[in-house]
């Protein structure tokens, strides 16, 4: 393999930075000629290809969202849009790409390997809802976006005595909501993977209450319910003071967090060797540390889970 080609799709992630840098210092550093899509699938359908050199990576270790630009491409679901990406691929000469996003991106990448074509998929999104890695590139940076902002609610939560829910991101993913839920302390955590009961939710709430508690903070996951309609029925049930907070995408951007970083050149520069070993149709992951790859037909058929102890933790914890 000559010439590869890297692209970002999707939601964007901090940390896609750092893995397109990864990409392309990797592949140079191996003699490999790197080409960077913009625009996602869309730029890829349209041609907007351009070669990218040491320095086209320069100073982006530390930005969030994505230098190469990243879309959500209905086009690119099509026969039609996949004929087209790979026609212009293979019109630049490029001979494996890699595609650095979440599950949409992945579908994409499936469907140019299930037509011939080789890609790597590298795992890019604050859901952390992947399977076959226990973290995504951008899921750290936003837990701690998430954990910044609820420690701030919690300011005004105790100095007003009053009840905060926080509407989190994820899509259907609790991940996010539960690890931002047992760092920040939340009392409650609706998570999508787990039904909730309101009557037990609004008992605790009111006996922390008697118990002295000056304030509650209450996770809720996007993928559950909004935050808006909990917080009114909450409000309507226990008459305590109510505010909710849809934190919306701050949670999308900032400076990639160090663990981020790391794990963005390694899963990066694992994905160029693939390409290089002559391994396309894979994804990296990461799992108890060490980096591995699979299927990425078979990936996109497995369920991402959650690790329910977490939640059982965090639930004995707040009591
Ligand atoms: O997949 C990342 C994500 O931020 C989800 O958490 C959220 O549901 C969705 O993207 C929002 O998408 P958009 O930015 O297109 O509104």
């Amino acid at each position: 393999m000559k010439k590869i080609g890297v692209l970002t799709s999707g939601g964007d992630s901090p940390g896609m930075n750092p893995a397109i840098r990864a990409v392309v210092r990797k592949a140079i550093y191996h003699n490999l000629e790197v080409y960077g899509i913009y625009g996602g699938y869309s730029g890829l359908i349209n041609g907007n290809i351009k070669k990218l050199e040491l320095g086209s990576v320069g100073d982006i270790i530390h930005r969030g969202g994505t230098m190469l630009y990243t879309a959500r491409c209905p086009e690119f679901k099509s026969k039609e849009g996949q004929q087209q990406g790979i026609e212009q691929l293979k019109s630049h000469g490029i001979e494996g790409l890699v595609v650095i996003g979440g599950d949409g991106s992945y579908r994409g990448a499936k469907a140019l390997t299930e037509q011939g074509y080789p890609c790597v998929g590298v795992p890019g999104t604050i859901d952390n809802d992947i399977p076959g890695t226990e973290f995504t590139i951008g899921f750290d940076t936003a837990l701690n976006t998430v954990i910044d902002a609820i420690d701030k609610i919690r300011d005004t939560a105790t100095s007003h005595e009053r009840t905060f829910v926080i509407e989190v991101m994820g899509r259907d993913a609790g991940d996010l909501a539960l690890w931002a839920g047992l760092s920040g302390g939340a009392e409650t955590i609706l998570i999508p993977e787990e039904n909730y009961d309101m009557d037990e939710i609004i008992e605790r709430l009111k006996k922390g209450h008697e118990r002295g508690k000056k304030h509650s903070i209450i996770v809720v996951a996007e993928g559950v319910t909004s935050g808006t309609e909990f917080g009114k029925k909450l409000q309507e049930a226990t008459n305590f003071d109510t505010r909710v907070s849809v934190l919306g995408h701050i949670q999308r951007g900032g400076s990639p967090t160090a663990f981020d970083r790391v794990l963005a050149a390694r899963l990066g520069a694992r994905a160029v060797e693939l390409l290089i070993e002559g391994k396309g149709g894979r994804a990296v992951g990461m799992e108890q540390n060490k980096i591995v790859d699979y299927d990425i037909i078979e990936a996109l058929g497995r369920k991402h889970t959650l690790d329910m102890n977490l939640a059982r933790l965090a639930q004995e914890l707040s009591i």
